[in-house]
């Protein structure tokens, strides 16, 4: 097949991880007969240095031409001033909204070689398996903003049709796994929430009986999330509480640097990227961890191009990668680790080793 996929390397780490993601996506294609098309434009602080704009009107045109987008991360100290009106984290934000990407897919399922690297016990992580569809285009990071001299706010809103599409997705995800949905709310305290636990409570009934569903607080969920990983499938969160809890849920993977995300609307055509930022106190040094990067391009793979074969064959690439032990510094014992390029070419042996091309396709 063909396909174009646009790079936004971004700040930070960001151009090291999406160059260790893409040379493995042209591995695959290699392998598989596919042509892959890579272009690359600017986003964030990188964006604002070049054009003054944090998603430049080329940027956001090649995504809209583009069948997926591979992004890296954006912002830094540099654009970090608090009184600053330009953001690089403004460009992120910006591109998934026009795109209409409002599921975030992060799944977390630490691998059995890396749980030392985990500050849970290991006993509680062994077959921890879990999605968070986190929403991603509404909630408090949209609403309204205002500042006075002495005051400031922000308005958190959601309306029906977004709560019944991200609940929908959810529950499409959940039927091919284990069937069951947690969803997170604060639907003491909140009137958003109060809606959002209505309206998943009404599309479960009606349109996903199969679905066994549950409600939690946010609060209560964020210590469940440790003390009982396992038991949980898929979780439907609002926008927020999903950044944090999943920040949260990376941990039981061991690393940020280890989980991947996909950004998804009605079409095909996603964005993809690590849950991690920018990393600047470790940018340009070659030592970041690409393994996120690189299993979301294998999203990529999935959701945008359908290619599962694929797909998996990076998953168990970074798998073969990790039961080596090809540690970068976030997952290694006292932080010695390889650096970036040693475990892309861990990645890039497994991929030669393990993946047998299931036929030629054109
Ligand atoms: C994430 C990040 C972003 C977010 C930031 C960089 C705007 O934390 O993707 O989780 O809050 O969505
Ligand atoms: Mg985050």
């Amino acid at each position: 097949m063909q396909a174009d996929i646009l790079v936004l390397p971004g700040d930070g780490i960001g151009p090291e991880v999406t160059a260790a993601a893409v040379q493995v996506l042209r591995a695959v294609a290699q392998r598989y007969g596919h042509v892959f098309r890579f272009e690359e434009k600017l986003i964030g602080g990188a964006a604002i240095d070049a054009t003054g704009e944090p998603l430049p009107a080329d940027t956001l045109a090649a995504a809209q031409r583009a069948h997926a987008v591979l992004l890296g991360a954006v912002g830094g100290p540099k654009w970090s001033d608090p009184k600053a009106t330009v953001r690089p984290e403004q460009g992120l934000l910006a591109i998934r909204r026009a795109l209409g990407l409002y599921a975030n897919l992060r799944p977390v399922k630490p691998h059995p070689a890396a749980l030392g690297a985990s500050p849970i016990k290991p006993h509680l992580l062994t077959g921890v398996d879990l999605m968070v569809v986190r929403e991603l285009t509404g909630g408090i990071y949209f609403g309204q903003k205002q500042r006075t001299a002495d005051s400031a706010s922000d308005l958190c809103e959601y309306s029906v049709a977004e709560i019944e599409r991200v609940t929908r997705r959810a529950c499409t995800l959940a039927q091919s796994r284990r069937g069951r949905v947690t969803s997170v709310d604060k639907a003491n305290v909140l009137e958003t929430s109060r809606l959002w636990r209505e309206v998943v409570t009404r599309v479960v009934r009606e349109e996903f009986p199969g679905i066994e569903l549950e409600h939690q607080l946010v609060d209560s969920m964020a210590m469940h999330l440790l003390a009982k990983p396992r038991e949980y499938d898929v979780i439907v969160t609002e926008n927020m509480f999903g950044d944090i809890l999943t920040d949260e849920a990376s941990m039981l993977a061991g690393s940020l640097g280890l989980l991947p995300s996909a950004s998804l609307g009605e079409s095909t055509v996603g964005l993809y990227e690590p849950i991690h930022g920018s990393a600047p106190d470790i940018a340009g040094r070659g030592i970041a961890n690409p393994y996120a990067t690189i299993l979301s391009a294998a999203m990529l793979l999935r959701h945008s191009l359908g290619l599962e074969n694929e797909a998996r064959c990076i998953e168990k690439a970074v798998d073969g990668a990790l039961d080596n032990g090809v540690f970068t510094a976030d997952l290694a014992p006292g932080g010695r680790g390889v650096g970036t390029q040693a475990a892309t070419a861990a990645v890039l042996e497994q991929l030669e080793l393990e993946c047998q091309p299931v036929m030629m396709r054109d």
